[in-house]
């Protein structure tokens, strides 16, 4: 049997395993290797083995016995059943103590309960999202960790060696127990997806509506991406806009089909809002508009039947042109903000909800390098939560407030432009509704209220009165009685 040798292993060598492990190697770490098939496991030896310490291994039983004690075995496999039976694999070949990382994108009810399961055991189970794709994996990803603050102990060291790093400081901390790193890291997913959704929006309103080809577009975002929208993802934005298609000399964009994937933790992002009762409009508008661009058939049936509406050419003159993609360039900043407050607003429900104590500030800090949604307003959102004015919600603190308050002269032109043109901007026009609900003296619920009541009897508070409220709707004189 071979010595124990390695510090940690990678279970899983597809391109975000192997580059985990390459990321690891490059820091090190003796890193014991694993794949169902050998032929990956070659693979990563013949073309990366020389770039450090690796273990190559054929079973999980030898996979298991080159870890040094306590073992720490990181699964990068896809989420659902490959997941649970590499689990199952590795706690039966594994001792007490010992420590199991999911890095792949599970579904946090599902890291919940293998956490117990695992637990029960005696070993440590850590369902950890790690954001930055394949290059991320390579060079430095952001990593949320849930887990017990035991086998953070263990892993921390590693993780930290090889997060990407912001302000100097490493983009991983320990989340939270159990699921609450899969959690937080599936809300990332959720305002990556709103981020996109607003991007896509304003390019629309620029191709659509200003008739600025791809490229003209790039530049706008080149150049935002120089002031507070500066991120990752509107710097990729302008690489994609440039982007030429080799076979036809068009725009790249041009030739793509306007039909968008998703793998489903916008999706989850969603429907736990929905249990947790808390509006992620933002979030929810950018799943849906995927699910939308992809109904081909209802799409198909719409044009078939010249479905009526304005022409989305936006006629404004040529001088008015720039002031129009400034609004869009607020509206987004404005969206944003709004798209990210209510991602915290999951994430502090779901802290509550789970018993997580989840440091807000923290997370937008590990935000800060590494991830997808990666952008240098995090720095801001991290001081908002960090002073305590944003414990109510982001849109609080003044840095937040005073940026909407600017922008959103140009936010309202935008949505209504957009209405008046027939372009969709259901993110730009879901946060300004919720933000504009939110700041409402007095909402129309109390007409839901009445109609409640009136027809199931569930009752009403008043505005004027402690208590609750059935009014007899049906009969004479509509007599109100007090029900507590
Ligand atoms: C990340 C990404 C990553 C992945 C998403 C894309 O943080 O590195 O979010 O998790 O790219 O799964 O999701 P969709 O396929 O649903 O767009």
């Amino acid at each position: 049997m071979e010595q124990a040798q390695a510090n940690i292993g990678v279970v899983g060598l597809a391109a975000m395993g192997s580059n985990l492990a390459r990321n690891l190697a490059h820091h090190g770490n003796t890193v014991a290797l694993y794949n169902r098939h050998y032929s990956r496991t070659q693979t990563l030896m013949d073309e990366h083995g020389d770039e450090g310490n690796f273990v190559p291994t054929k079973t999980i039983e030898e996979f298991v016995a080159s870890l040094a004690k306590p073992r720490t075995a990181i699964i990068m496999v896809k989420a659902g059943a490959p997941t649970d039976a590499v689990i199952n694999e590795l706690a039966d070949a594994m001792d007490e103590g010992d420590i199991i990382v999911d890095g792949g994108n599970a579904y946090f009810p599902d890291t919940i309960r293998r956490e117990k399961e695992i637990r029960a055991r005696g070993l440590h189970f850590v369902g950890c999202g790690v954001s930055g794709g394949e290059e991320g994996a390579l060079r430095g990803p952001s990593m949320m960790p849930g887990g017990t603050e035991e086998s953070w102990k263990t892993l921390g060291p590693i993780l930290r060696s090889i997060a990407a790093v912001a302000e100097g400081e490493p983009c991983v901390t320990h989340i939270g127990e159990n699921g609450a790193g899969h959690f937080v890291k599936m809300v990332h997913n959720g305002i990556e997806y709103a981020d996109m959704q607003l991007i896509a929006e304003s390019y629309d309103l620029m191709r659509r509506g200003l008739g600025m080809s791809a490229s003209e577009i790039g530049d706008v975002f080149e150049k935002w991406n120089e002031g507070v929208l500066n991120s990752y993802l509107i710097e990729i934005t302008a690489e994609v806009l440039h982007q030429k298609d080799h076979a036809t000399g068009k725009a790249l964009v041009d030739v793509i089909l306007d039909h968008a994937g998703m793998k489903g933790t916008g999706t989850w992002t969603v429907q736990t809002a929905l249990s947790l009762a808390t509006p992620v409009t933002g979030i929810a508008e950018a799943v849906f508009a995927r699910g939308l661009s992809s109904q081909s058939v209802q799409r198909e049936e719409a044009l078939s039947q010249a479905m009526s509406g304005p022409d989305t050419h936006i006629s404004i003159a040529e001088e008015e042109k720039a002031a129009f993609i400034e609004d869009i360039r607020e509206a987004l900043y404005a969206s944003k903000i709004v798209a990210y407050a209510q991602g915290f607003d999951e994430i502090n429900a779901g802290a509550q909800e789970y018993d997580w104590n989840i440091d807000l500030a923290a997370v937008a800090r590990i935000w800060r390098g590494g991830c997808i949604i990666r952008a240098q307003f995090l720095n801001r959102v991290s001081e908002a939560f960090e002073s305590g004015e944003a414990n109510i919600s982001l849109l609080f603190a003044s840095y937040f407030k005073n940026a909407i308050n600017q922008a959103q002269d140009s936010w309202r032109r935008v949505v209504a432009r957009a209405a008046m043109n027939g372009i969709p901007v259901p993110a730009f026009s879901s946060s300004l509704s919720y933000y504009d609900g939110l700041r409402s003296d007095r909402l129309p619920a109390a007409l839901i209220q009445g109609q409640r009541d009136l027809f199931g009897a569930h009752t009403y508070k008043r505005v004027d009165k402690e208590g609750t409220f059935h009014t007899l709707w049906a009969q004479e004189g509509r007599p109100e009685i007090q029900e507590d």
